[in-house]
């Protein structure tokens, strides 16, 4: 049985690259989402673009994992940094994800999904250094703009309904989970899916601003310029890792 990847991402300009150099095999729409496949580096694919949000990532990876029957999911895309050294143009792979807006309290504990009896969820080790090592070697061949001095780290991916963008919003999330890396919108609902599902989960997150409304940068001029071809560049390295 051949292996295929799903791969996701929130907006457009995060997927545009990766889609443009997709060997198309075919689409189709399933719940009102568009699911494409093709050939990436030779290797089979499902991409989907999910929207914002956890309801919208939750229903893309079940899509991915009932429908596309992928055997793995990759998501890439940008996320506010929230480590104290974390910069814009820095890369993260999720080591593990927690949803920061998670609060059934006093019933269950903070963060803690009720009636699962667990809050973090830990990525597949297999594609988080497979993610790493195709961050590195995208950053060593490639280096987009605004990207010059990136690193490459591993951490806690929190994510929630909500974009965060005031020190007030940002320092609440850290104060719960001091540990977090980066913040996204999508990422811990997806590693539920994929835990139900039994699937490996790897993520890869450009940092696109603070996380705290002090945006030196244009957010969008951004991820259209400098993270879309880093994250395209990374998945394609990665892409080939797997077909060798
Ligand atoms: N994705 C990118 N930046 C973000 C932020 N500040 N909050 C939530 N999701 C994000």
């Amino acid at each position: 049985m051949t292996t295929r990847t799903g791969i996701i991402a929130a907006m457009e300009s995060e997927i545009r690259d990766l889609s443009s150099s997709l060997e198309h095999e075919g689409t189709e729409t399933v719940a009102g989402r568009e699911i494409r496949y093709g050939r990436l580096e030779g290797e089979s694919v499902a991409l989907i673009l999910c929207g914002c949000g956890k309801v919208n990532a939750t229903l893309s990876a079940t899509l991915l994992a009932a429908h596309a029957k992928v055997s793995r999911i990759l998501v890439t895309g940008v996320s506010g940094g929230l480590a104290e050294d974390l910069k814009v143009g820095d890369i993260v792979i999720g080591d593990s994800f927690a949803q920061h807006d998670m609060d059934a309290r006093p019933l269950f504990p903070l963060h803690e999904i009720p009636f699962e009896g667990f809050s973090a969820i830990g990525a597949d080790a297999d594609l988080r250094n497979l993610l790493t090592e195709a961050a590195r070697a995208m950053l060593l061949f490639t280096r987009p703009p605004g990207l010059e001095e990136a690193r490459v780290s591993e951490g806690l991916v929190v994510s929630g309904d909500q974009f965060l963008s005031s020190s007030e919003a940002r320092n609440k999330v850290l104060g719960a989970l001091p540990n977090a890396s980066c913040v996204d919108m999508e990422s811990a609902a997806i590693a539920q899916v994929c835990r139900a599902a039994g699937l490996p989960l790897g993520v890869l997150r450009v940092i696109s601003d603070s996380a705290d409304g002090s945006a030196h940068i244009d957010f969008a001029k951004f991820v259209e310029e400098s993270a879309s071809i880093a994250c395209a560049e990374t998945v394609r390295h990665a892409m080939r890792a797997l077909a060798r």
